[in-house]
């Protein structure tokens, strides 16, 4: 989680997250998301939470969505990993 500091865009964060693999689907991606959409309100005042995330990733798209994130697009080529492109969806999550 970051802020992007110049005034006319402080009130905006980036946020990501990753759990290893072998704890996948244990809530626990669900508990690092509320911490730290309380510390994006609470602590860093943030208003608008953003995100990008690869397009086929449905398990991190339904976490995201379950907390109120927004799909605001989809962006073409976002990744190029091993000379290969990925989509990224972009999601907001307004506080
Ligand atoms: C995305 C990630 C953070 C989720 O962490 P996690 O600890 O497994 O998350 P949780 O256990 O809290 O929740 C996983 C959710 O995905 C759902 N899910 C799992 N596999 C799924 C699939 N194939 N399709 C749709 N949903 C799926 C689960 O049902 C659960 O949703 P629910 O709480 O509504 O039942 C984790 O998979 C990860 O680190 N992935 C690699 C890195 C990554 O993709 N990060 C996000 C990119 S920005």
């Amino acid at each position: 989680m970051g802020g992007i500091g110049r005034a006319r865009i402080a009130h905006r964060g980036r946020l990501a997250i990753s759990v290893r693999k072998k704890y996948w689907n244990l809530g626990i991606g669900t508990r690092m998301m509320e911490e730290l959409i309380k510390f994006a309100k609470d602590i860093a005042k943030l208003e608008v939470i953003e995100l990008e995330v690869r397009a086929n990733n449905h398990s991190a798209i339904r976490l995201y969505e379950k907390f109120g994130f927004e799909r605001i697009g989809v962006f073409k080529k976002f990744f190029k990993i091993d000379g290969k492109y990925f989509d990224a969806l972009l999601m907001n999550l307004y506080l």
